[in-house]
């Protein structure tokens, strides 16, 4: 794992946003895996004001998002098929066709998550995952205690979740209990994985993730296992980790070609 520490969140989408647009301009058909939650806001209107300037052309990539909430309307301000049009696909002018939800209102659910699941693998593997973390370690809707072997599936939200969710539901018991997500095995399939943290309310689960032990506890621990993995982390998502000197250390003297992907 990679791990970049920075001063503020605005410098985590940044980076975030560099790193994707690098991506884009070498592989403009890219296939890339998308989150939804606060943390990638910023980055997303990054790559909204790259295609503003056209410096870069999003017209030719596919994109898969890691969850949707069960027997929400997509036209709910809270589901993210919502938030995925209107914080980004909009804005970037992309087709419906092109940008891949799980459909939380399909009758068989389970049918649906095996058919986004083939899906991925049809039109995969995706080039670039982007990840944010839950305050319990969770990627995607992969609650602790997720089996690290999963494809995407139904999940049943905890109650940290739940609460943490709330505030565009107006109280976390109106947050649906279920959700369909792409499974930790789903997610560890992409080539690359960039994951980032801002705050200290995330400070503990980075910890667990890039130094606890390997967890499903801490579903996101698995990501010790992915050979392409970046956490990039603001100064208070860093603050609990134990090597934060070496991880600066290790970026600010990395050998130029090894930077190069940034640029
Ligand atoms: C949500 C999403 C995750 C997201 C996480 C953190 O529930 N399912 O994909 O990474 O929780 O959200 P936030 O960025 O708002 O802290």
């Amino acid at each position: 794992m990679e791990v970049i520490i920075v001063k503020s969140s605005d410098e985590v989408a940044d980076l975030a946003s560099r790193r994707i647009k690098n991506l884009v301009e070498k592989k403009p058909k890219a296939i890339l895996g998308l989150a939804t939650g606060n943390t990638p806001l910023t980055l997303y209107a990054q790559l909204i004001e790259y295609h503003r300037q056209s410096l870069v052309n999003f017209s030719q990539i596919t994109t898969f998002n890691l969850d949707e909430y069960v027997g929400l309307d997509p036209q709910h301000r809270a589901s993210y098929c919502h938030f995925m049009k209107e914080n980004l696909f909009g804005p970037l002018g992309l087709d419906p066709g092109q940008c891949f939800i799980p459909n939380g209102m399909a009758n068989d659910i389970a049918a649906e998550c095996e058919a986004y699941e083939k899906k991925i693998h049809q039109k995969g593997p995706l080039d670039l995952q982007l990840l944010g973390i839950g305050r319990e370690g969770h990627i995607g809707f992969n609650e602790p205690g997720s089996s690290l072997g999963s494809r995407t599936r139904l999940k049943t939200l905890t109650e940290t979740t739940r609460q943490d969710n709330a505030s565009q539901f107006g109280s976390p018991q109106d947050v649906p209990l279920h959700v369909i997500t792409m499974g930790v095995q789903t997610i560890m399939e992409a080539s690359e994985i960039l994951l980032m943290a801002t705050g200290l309310g995330k400070a503990q689960a980075v910890a667990s993730m890039v130094e606890g032990p390997l967890s499903a506890s801490v579903p996101a621990s698995v990501l010790q296992f992915h050979p392409k993995t970046r956490v990039i982390v603001d100064d208070e998502a860093a603050s609990k980790l134990s090597r934060k000197a070496y991880y600066r250390e290790v970026y600010a003297k990395k050998p130029p070609w090894q930077s190069a992907d940034f640029v």
